[in-house]
């Protein structure tokens, strides 16, 4: 089953990295969007960019972190588009650190959004799509989700909780029509550490991966659509993260002791 030729996607993030890139992609593809933020500048600067594609799109005030907000971005989704084929839980934050070290508000904060936001999404939006017997759930974990890297456990939990989220669902909706993916992506560049939490060395050594990602974030977004279009629930762009998920897979005891060794060696961190 390939995408509607005029996709209808509300895209939450979609004021920056990639819910932006992924607008883009929507527009180009001849689908129209509604950008989802907390941030109205960076949205019009996606919208000018989807106008840019030829594409129309609008934006909608949108905290994931409020299920009424989220609730909301399904009239919205008929008043501006008549409808929705896509939903991308896009919204997320980063915070790196110790199990121990990192503040109770700071483990709050993140669950609130990159959990709970998913949660909200999938929540408002299947139903819609299972009676209408179409649709597509875009969930935006991180490749974080699968491997579990050292010093980033908040991120970690939340984007294993979207990956969870999003396999059952993948099975519970198995002949209705409604596909289910979820991107895990490991670094590339955006605006996500500048709002991170955690200590600055750990931003410092995250900007230099994202910067050094020979997959960035219109890549990201092209593979994430073309994904979500062949109904393929995992979505791993880069081959850095298909490996180190492959060695877990087979070898999930020496997968550990090795990324024990070599957090002995540098800090690991990042989104
Ligand atoms: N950049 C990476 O290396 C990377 C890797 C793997 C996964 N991801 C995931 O990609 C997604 C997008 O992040 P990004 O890297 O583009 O970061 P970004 O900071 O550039 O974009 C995130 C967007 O989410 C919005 N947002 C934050 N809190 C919100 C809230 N409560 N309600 C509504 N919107 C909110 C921000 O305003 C921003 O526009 C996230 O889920 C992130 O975890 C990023």
């Amino acid at each position: 089953m390939s995408l509607p030729e005029h996709l209808r996607a509300v895209i939450t993030g979609g004021a920056s990295g990639l819910g932006r890139a992924l607008a883009v992609e929507v527009a180009a593809r001849g689908g129209r969007v509604l950008v989802a933020d907390l941030d109205e500048a960076g949205s019009e600067e996606t919208l000018r960019l989807v106008r840019e594609a030829g594409a129309h799109g609008s934006f909608t005030r949108c905290d994931v972190r409020d299920p009424q907000q989220v609730a909301s971005l399904l009239d919205a989704a008929d008043e501006r588009m008549g409808g929705v084929d896509l939903i991308a839980n896009n919204a997320g934050v980063a915070v790196s650190g110790k199990v121990g070290e990192i503040g109770l508000d700071d483990w709050r904060w993140i669950v609130d959004i990159n959990q709970w936001g998913v949660i909200y999404g999938c929540h408002t939006f299947v139903p819609r799509f299972v009676a209408q017997g179409r649709g597509y759930v875009l969930n935006v974990a991180s490749a974080a989700g699968l491997l579990s890297a050292p010093q980033m456990a908040p991120y970690n939990v939340t984007k294993a909780a979207v990956v969870a989220l999003s396999e059952t669902l993948h099975a519970e909706l198995a002949g209705t029509g409604v596909k289910v993916s979820v991107l895990c992506p490991t670094f590339f560049k955006t605006n996500i550490m500048n709002a991170a939490r955690g200590p600055a060395e750990h931003g410092g050594l995250a900007n230099k991966l994202m910067e050094r990602s020979r997959v960035q974030a219109p890549d990201v977004a092209r593979e994430a659509l073309d994904a979500v279009g062949a109904g393929r629930l995992y979505v791993v762009p880069m081959t850095d993260g298909r490996m180190m998920w492959r060695v877990k897979r087979a070898l999930p005891e020496a997968y550990v002791r090795l990324v024990a060794w070599a957090d002995k060696r540098r800090p690991v961190t990042g989104a």
